[in-house]
């Protein structure tokens, strides 16, 4: 079982549809990082959508940092995209703190990983920064795999006093969530 949320955790999350509905109610601009970006397709509605001063793309399989660099040859060159071929909280910690307005955390969906990249999330997100998570599921029905997010996210949630602020559903509940600190 995962760790239970309280109510404090719950009081302000919104559901909404999708995940781009989700992307398309965040605040635009800021520096932003995808971490896991595989085909880049949704790399390319967060540059569209959010429109960030900085968008960091972060991956460990050299196929999608290709993909990557192809894509956003021309925004690499302007300095609005930077590429990290990289474990990804190894390339969060590598960033300055308190620097990040958004962190998309779609990676490592093993327990151990999410909770890696979300206390480097957490040490690199401005005070009024937001994490969001792909893969809010205990136990995945496409791919018969478990996945350590609920667990991780519900745990950090309890012990850094974040709250879920969205919740994105899913067709087969590989639901998101975005999570931010619960002001005092
Ligand atoms: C589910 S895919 C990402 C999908 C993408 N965010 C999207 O919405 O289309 C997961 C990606 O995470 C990458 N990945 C897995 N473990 C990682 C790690 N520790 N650090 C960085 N990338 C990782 C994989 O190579 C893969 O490209």
């Amino acid at each position: 079982m995962a760790p239970q949320l309280e109510e404090i955790h719950i009081k302000n999350c919104k559901v909404v549809t999708d995940r781009w509905k989700m992307v398309d109610e965040l605040p635009k601009g800021g520096v932003c990082a995808e971490l896991g970006i595989w085909k880049c397709d949704f790399s390319e509605f967060i540059f569209q959508t959010l429109q960030p001063e900085k968008l960091h793309l972060i991956d460990i399989d050299s196929k999608s940092i290709q993909i990557a660099l192809d894509k956003f040859s021309g925004e690499i060159d302007r300095g609005e995209v930077q590429v990290h071929h990289s474990d990804s909280s190894a390339a969060l910690l590598s960033m300055p703190d308190q620097y990040f307005d958004w962190i998309y955390i779609d990676g490592d969906h093993q327990y151990h990983g999410v909770k890696k990249d979300l206390m480097a999330a957490h040490e690199k997100l401005s005070p009024s920064g937001l994490i969001s998570l792909n893969d809010y599921i205990f136990f995945g029905s496409s791919d018969l795999t478990k996945y350590g997010v609920v667990e991780a996210v519900n745990e950090f949630c309890v012990n850094f006093d974040y709250e879920i602020v969205f919740m994105a559903l899913h067709g087969r509940m590989y639901n998101d969530v975005t999570l931010r600190r619960i002001d005092d």
